[in-house]
């Protein structure tokens, strides 16, 4: 007889067990993920899985409740103390009676709500670096004269395994009196045994597993922050580390604003104040710091609960929140102090979580594609698919990856700020009263447009009530691609941008400037205007991008893209249909172009909950081929091509149809 086949989802691990297994050990043996921090006792209530009923002819398992044994006394007192929801059973006292498919509730999805327009709802397997182990610890003994602490380690290898143990230093004071403290309301100990929960930390450098925290009794929860740095913006999840669940997501502005708006100044900054290295790295970390304090108030934490952080960022970001000299990355060759993925003890970063949190770094790809396109890549995963992917984040530099499962290139080119709204006559960053979408009527030249905050057109009746309190301020970024896409459609600016005089005669929208036209795009207060200059800006722009895009494209000998990925809040918010109408991105099929919101948090969110991720994107990014587009004597001519509308050497061929 055959012992009974358990299928795991949604992993779709599989194996025979003989019956009187219990569900958590088949799991384990399997590899597949599921938390526990009683060590089975059915006390902590982490260890939940649910059985799939009904007959799956695809894996020849007839799945059914009888095939798992009844709740058992000790699964029943909790189910009597803590409830267990319909359906729910204690993995770690369940046994397997007959073949079962057991699904592993997987609390971390990220969804719409987490990531503006995600490409795609996602789960993400846990195995987060941090684990909760709880253990009964023999009390002294004058015949057995072991330590506290040593006895401590003895229980945690015998329950959880765990060999090599070394401990934070800061906690062996405080040893003594954790191991005495006695809790109401706690799991029923043996005679002669205190009951602790050790926080161990498995993904050091040492590779050896380090216990960062004790604590009396059981503690069923554990947090981690997953951090984005951006140079405009600090983005934050808080995370439960057992359950996935995202406990709350906030963002603060990069105070580093006031050192300089783009990251070339801030590095100037630096290189003009002998101080300014420092004021930067403190104003960071307090941001990051008072971010912690908001998302711990929004989900109801302690910040002490906090052990383990995943930090992303640009490569400038990254360093000066390291406290690193950001100079050598604002001119040629670009050398970032350090590429590799990071370890440290957060406090050593003054990251005011608890004493004995880790903090890691995603890799840096080169002197100008960070850590944030590390996160972005990880999110992504081109390196995972057989299609040819491109993801692009677009800033003051657009970060670029392209590449599939053979192989990866990744650069960096210089776009400039007008895709952000700035160097623009009009512009302004994404804000409420901000023009986020135009279209202009091909025959009277007439616009429409639409602010952030308002569901209505300017055509619409109700429109200037609507925006009274915003006002219409000016142009944001993705406005702006837009209206140059649809000047171009409606025949106002011709192939090679020129705002066309001879429409003046047509519309009053076109006003003569000097020698130049512009379009009047609101007449009202404040005028907003798009100048031959602002059109210049953004063809300026978009050949950077572009030309970046399509030496990628020769490195890897393909004459087009699978799929494309927009990473970051400009991709959010852009229409893929005017970035290739103005030629951003190459030709490819519209269904194919995606916003994935802030993928480089989400990678950074992967790495924390699951350590397997940053292996991988460490030896992802290790593989992925670094272009500097200032060496490629090609670069500049594909530039000048790619001035023009959409562009003069590509055809679009899915953008006609
Ligand atoms: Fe704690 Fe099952 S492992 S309840």
């Amino acid at each position: 007889i055959t012992d009974p086949l358990v299928l795991f989802m949604p992993s779709g691990k599989r194996g025979r067990f003989p019956v009187g297994t219990p569900i958590l050990d088949a799991a384990r043996s399997l590899g597949v993920y599921v938390e526990s921090v009683c060590g089975g006792r059915a006390t902590c209530g982490r260890c939940q899985v649910e059985v799939q009923q009904g007959n799956f002819a695809k894996h020849k398992i007839v799945s059914s409740n009888d095939h798992i044994s009844p709740k058992g006394a000790k699964e029943e007192r909790y189910e009597r103390v803590r409830g267990l929801a319909d359906g729910r059973r204690l993995s770690c006292s369940s046994m397997i009676l007959g073949d079962l498919v057991i699904d592993v509730p997987q609390d971390t999805v990220i969804n719409a709500q987490t990531i503006r327009k995600a490409a795609t709802d996602r789960v993400i397997e846990r195995n987060a670096a941090v684990q909760l182990c709880y253990v009964e610890v023999d009390e002294p003994d004058m015949h057995k004269p072991l330590g506290d602490l040593d006895r401590l380690k003895v229980a945690l290898e015998k329950d959880w395994g765990w060999k090599d143990l070394l401990v934070s230093p800061h906690l062996i004071p405080r040893i003594q009196k954790i191991l005495r403290t006695r809790l109401p309301n706690q799991p029923e100990l043996s005679e002669g045994k205190w009951g602790v929960t050790a926080v161990v930390h498995r993904d050091m450098d040492s590779s050896r597993p380090f216990i960062i925290d004790l604590f009396p009794g059981l503690k069923n929860e554990a947090y981690g922050i997953a951090c984005d740095i951006g140079s405009t913006t600090i983005a934050m999840h808080l995370v439960s580390l057992l359950s996935g669940r995202i406990a709350a997501s906030s963002g603060t502005s990069n105070p580093q604003i006031r050192f300089g708006e783009d990251l070339m100044s801030r590095v100037s900054y630096v290189m003009m104040n002998p101080d300014g290295r420092g004021a930067m790295t403190q104003a960071v970390r307090e941001a990051v710091n008072g971010l912690i304090g908001k998302v711990c108030k929004e989900g109801n934490v302690d910040r002490h609960d906090i052990f383990d952080c995943v930090f992303v960022g640009n490569p400038i970001m990254h360093h000066l929140f390291l406290g690193i000299d950001p100079t050598e990355l604002g001119q040629a060759p670009f050398a970032l102090a350090v590429s590799g993925a990071l370890q440290y003890w957060a406090h050593e970063i003054d990251i005011d979580v608890n004493r004995g949190a880790r903090l890691y770094l995603l890799p840096c790809i080169a002197g100008h594609v960070g850590a944030d396109a590390a996160g972005a890549t990880l999110s992504e995963g081109p390196y995972r698919q057989d299609s040819m992917m491109l993801l692009v984040d677009v800033g003051t530099n657009a970060e670029i990856v392209l590449g599939n499962r053979d192989r990866v290139v990744a650069a960096s080119s210089p776009t400039g700020p007008a895709f952000e709204g700035a160097e623009i006559s009009s512009g302004q960053r994404a804000a409420p009263g901000a023009i986020e979408r135009v279209r202009i009527d091909p025959e009277t030249l007439e616009p429409k447009y639409r602010v952030i905050g308002s569901e209505l057109w300017s055509d619409e009746p109700g429109f200037e009530e609507a925006v009274q309190v915003t006002g219409v301020t000016g142009i944001c970024g993705s406005a702006i691609i837009e209206v140059v896409a649809e000047m171009y459609l409606s025949g106002i600016i011709s192939e090679d941008g020129v705002i066309d005089g001879a429409m003046a005669g047509k519309s009053p929208r076109i006003i003569q400037n000097g020698r130049t036209f512009s379009y009047l795009l609101r007449d009202g207060e404040p005028r907003l205007t798009v100048t031959q200059n602002d059109v210049r800006a953004i063809q300026l722009a978009k050949a950077a991008l572009y030309a970046g895009v399509k030496l990628l494209m020769e490195k890897q000998g393909v004459d087009h893209v699978d799929t494309i990925r927009f990473a970051g809040a400009f991709g959010s918010f852009i229409d893929p249909k005017y970035a290739m109408v103005l030629g951003l991105i190459p030709d490819c099929d519209l269904a194919e172009v995606k916003a994935v919101g802030n993928a480089a948090g989400t990678g950074a969110l992967m790495a924390l909950l699951n350590r397997n991720h940053r292996r991988e994107i460490e030896q992802a990014v290790n593989r992925i081929e670094k272009i500097e587009t200032a060496l490629e004597p090609h670069f500049q001519q594909i530039f000048i091509s790619a001035m023009a509308l959409p562009n003069k050497i590509d055809p679009f061929p899915k953008l006609a149809s």
